[in-house]
């Protein structure tokens, strides 16, 4: 897809923890920006047009041999350029200041007396909170630049070029810590980049469909239909925008959450009008997973599977030339496959349910550029029911890597029925949209219990629930207790072959959200 937006910032990222929120707060100012890598040349930035930049924060010190540097001459272009943290501290060496490592890191909360009255600072507390991180600092600025802010331990925690319009914050504006930070951001983009801030979802979904019916003509497209949001906010502009051009296929694994393969069934004829092909494919998956206990390789063949079925059914709508896939943005970078992003490595396990170029489509992905809360926003604009919109992330593998050790049908059936009372209870306790994810996992050992008279010897569950924003970082939800004992009595009494139920008190890092 081109890009269709006429105003844009660029985020050049330094390795920093922080490029994507840098990003999503820009975008929350109602500006489109894009990520792209520290050493993007001065010609390649022309290329994209933005009206101002940003560089990141990043782990490395400006002064060692090999720390990421961008093309110098990136600060006579003219534009407008907020250096965070790192780079701050690179602007500032760019014009022959100084910096040093600080003898204890600065981590955390810091008071700021900032300078009102300059445009960057408008709107903001003279004294205000911001959150520090970082182990080097300015120590000398060169006489081309100003104090714009100082804390009691750093000198030069904002910074102004005299004549240029380059910044420098030595804090994290994009941090919820720093609470005036997004009217900094903001100004900087209203004020010094002088943007309209006009940037929208509405704007952006007449765009893109608009965009679609151009590319795709008269041609037919297939979507790959999973039940989650992603996939459904694809089906839906493709539904406004080529109509019954599009067949969507929908693969049941037999690994999907009880009852989801009805609920994607009328969601999706409620919604759209459109050709809908439902492969009953469980036999296959289990066929491919039995006695397979280790979850890459678990991983590896439901991938595999899962290509092949699409690739049989897609081959039976005759004249389809394109694919449509609900690729996000974070995809794009993780994947470095962002034109000019950086290039980290992507995670396999969460390649699976990804197609391959091979299957010879022409790849149509309508959310390359947005985010996830992006997605669901432009969800509801589109007339998508909230209890889609909403929906909790699921995993591509689905149940395998929630059912530890064999994967049979009839634990998945256990952990399916288990699964399905946890979140029934979450949801009726006004909590659903409140946890980032919640989930039952059917663990491989047996624990004696007692049941009437008799010993007990059967499955265990645990239940995980967490609050998370990214998906990256996660901290387990501290659920009610009267809550979590429903979920615990409910389970052990209906669900037959459970008879103990534990909750993950663990939070991301150090494990994971998964199980597997
Ligand atoms: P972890 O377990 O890595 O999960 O903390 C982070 C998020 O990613 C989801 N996840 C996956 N999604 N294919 C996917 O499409 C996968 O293989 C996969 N593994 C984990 C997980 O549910 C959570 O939202």
């Amino acid at each position: 897809m081109t890009r269709l937006s006429q105003e844009r910032v660029l985020v050049l990222d330094f390795g920093s923890q922080y490029a994507q929120l840098i990003a999503r707060r820009v975008r929350e100012q109602n500006v489109y920006c894009e990520i792209v890598r520290h050493d993007i040349s001065v010609e390649k930035i022309r290329e994209h047009n933005p009206q101002g930049l940003i560089l990141s924060g990043g782990p490395s010190s400006v002064y060692e041999q090999d720390a990421p540097k961008c093309d110098p001459d990136l600060f006579n272009m003219g534009l407008p350029v907020l250096g965070i943290c790192y780079g701050m501290q690179l602007a500032c060496d760019a014009f022959g200041g100084k910096v040093e490592s600080v003898s204890t890191r600065e981590y955390g909360r810091a008071e700021l007396t900032a300078q009102v009255t300059t445009p960057l600072f408008q709107d903001t507390s003279s004294q205000q909170q911001v959150w520090m991180s970082h182990g080097d600092q300015i120590s000398n600025i060169a006489d081309d630049f100003e104090t714009l802010a100082e804390t009691s331990t750093c000198p030069f925690a904002a910074i102004k070029h005299r004549e240029l319009p380059i910044y420098g914050l030595q804090f994290h504006p994009e941090v919820t810590h720093s609470p005036e930070g997004g009217t900094i951001l903001r100004n900087f983009l209203i004020n010094i980049c002088q943007l309209s801030g006009s940037w929208n979802l509405d704007d952006f979904a007449t765009e893109t469909i608009a965009h679609i019916k151009d590319v795709v003509g008269d041609q037919r497209v297939i979507c790959g239909l999973s039940g989650g949001v992603d996939s459904a906010v694809v089906a839906a502009l493709l539904s406004r925008a080529i109509g019954d051009q599009m067949t969507c296929i929908l693969v049941d694994n037999g690994l999907l959450r009880k009852n989801e393969q009805a609920a994607v069934i009328n969601a999706f004829t409620e919604h759209f009008k459109a050709d809908l092909q439902v492969v009953q494919a469980e036999q296959r998956f289990l066929e491919t997973l039995k006695d397979i206990s280790e979850p890459q390789e678990k991983r590896k063949r439901i991938g595999y599977e899962f290509i092949k079925c699409f690739r049989e059914e897609a081959k039976k709508v005759s004249g389809a030339q394109f694919l449509a896939q609900g690729t996000l943005y974070p995809d794009v970078i993780e994947s470095g496959a962002a034109k000019d992003g950086p290039a980290a490595t992507i995670k396999l396990h969460h390649n699976v349910g990804g197609l391959p170029e091979e299957l010879g489509f022409t790849l149509i992905e309508p959310l390359r550029d947005l985010f996830k809360d992006e997605v669901r926003r432009l969800g509801l604009e589109l007339g998508l029911p909230e209890s889609l919109v909403w929906r909790h992330p699921f995993p591509g593998p689905g149940l395998a890597v929630r059912c530890l050790g064999a994967v049979t049908k009839e634990r998945l059936d256990i952990l399916r029925e288990a699964d399905a009372i946890a979140v029934e209870e979450i949801e009726n306790a006004g909590l659903y949209r409140e946890t980032a994810q919640a989930f039952a996992v059917l663990l491989p050992v047996q624990s004696v219990g007692v049941m009437g008279d008799a010993r007990t010897y059967e499955d265990v569950v645990a239940i995980r629930c967490v609050d998370s924003e990214d998906f990256m970082t996660a901290d387990w939800s501290r659920l009610p207790y009267d809550l979590l004992a429903t979920i615990s009595t409910r389970i052990i009494n209906e669900v037959k072959g459970v008879n103990r139920v534990c909750y993950d008190i663990s939070s991301k890092p150090p494990a994971t959200i998964e199980w597997e």
